[in-house]
């Protein structure tokens, strides 16, 4: 089986922590060609620090982590300490990194990657607001053809938003940029908060994390507990979304999944339901496909598939 070659642009998170586990468990189906972090849940240097945390904590310090933007193209950074803590992985004590984080920026590497690769073969694994991907592709527009697909987390239409009524925080952050990657022709497959808000936690679930007896398993464990209180309290539901896992487990699993290949639109204009993503699930209007956008998926099989590699660490 050849690898397929990802680049996992981030805000960690610990959502963000647990899908680079996901993707760093499964060295036989994917080539992570490195993890490049983005302001988003906390500010740059925090997300930044996050990424180190994770891949060393998956044993994988040879993983480059690059910085990229601090803030979003044309707006203030909004952050989610609310949901994150702090830290952006606030949960169980961690010590800070000690592997270097890369001298280049995080979007040079996105450009210098994709011009490096053959045309067709890295997919792009964004977690967070979409100002990388999008600052690349207006920077070096020879780069978007060369792009496999992109898989994302981002969006919400019938879950509507988790950070305003319409929007959700990944997109609302940085509408333009999302507009900008929606509109780019490149192949693009979508996990809403439709399909993230089933990949629900339970105490069943979490325990299995903690019965792999490992460092990692524990970690992910005290991250979801914490996580969990406060989709928990906002809900009432019965666990926590694992949100950014989904689009790793697309990448090894896709039959988890389910979608309808549809037009999505970004609002950029409107301060009421800026960066709401205009799903046009029913094929009403005659704006041309652009997206598959997830709508289900197989809980089970995710939390399985997720706890089988987890053990691999
Ligand atoms: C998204 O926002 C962040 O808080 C999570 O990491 C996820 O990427 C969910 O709306
Ligand atoms: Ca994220």
């Amino acid at each position: 089986m050849t690898r397929r070659k990802i680049i996992i642009d981030t805000d960690p998170g610990q959502d963000d922590a647990v899908a680079i586990l996901l993707a760093l468990g499964a060295p036989d189906a994917l080539e992570v060609l490195g993890v490049t972090a983005v302001a988003g849940n906390v500010p740059l240097p925090l997300t930044e620090r996050n990424a180190r945390i994770v891949c060393e904590l998956a044993g994988r310090p040879d993983i480059p982590v690059f910085a990229g933007c601090d803030a979003p193209l044309v707006r203030k950074l909004v952050t989610a300490e609310h949901v994150h803590g702090k830290t952006g992985l606030d949960g169980p004590p961690m010590d800070d990194p000690t592997m270097a984080l890369q001298d280049r920026h995080g979007v040079d590497f996105i450009i210098d990657t994709l011009r490096a690769e053959a045309a067709g073969t890295v997919t792009l694994c964004p977690l967070g607001p979409l100002t990388n991907i999008a600052t690349a592709f207006a920077r070096a527009p020879d780069v978007v053809g060369k792009v496999q697909e992109i898989v994302l987390m981002g969006g919400a239409y019938f879950e509507v938003g988790n950070i305003t009524p319409a929007a959700e925080f990944n997109i609302y952050v940085d509408p333009e940029a999302a507009a900008q990657v929606f509109a780019s022709g490149v192949k693009l497959t979508v996990m809403p908060l439709d399909v993230t808000h089933k990949a629900l936690t339970t105490k069943p679930r979490i325990d299995a994390f903690r019965a792999l007896g490992t460092r990692v398993g524990d970690m992910v464990a005290a991250w979801t507990d914490f996580f969990e209180r406060f989709d928990m309290a906002k809900y009432g539901s019965e666990g926590a979304p694992l949100h950014d896992p989904c689009v790793i487990a697309y990448l090894l699993e896709p039959d988890l999944f389910t979608g309808r290949y549809i037009n999505v639109a970004v609002e950029t204009g409107s301060d009421l339901t800026l960066g709401m993503t205009v799903a046009d699930w029913w094929r009403v209007t005659d704006r041309a496909p652009n997206a598959t956008f997830m709508g289900d998926l197989d809980a089970e099989g995710f939390y399985r598939l997720l706890t089988d590699r987890l053990a691999r660490l």
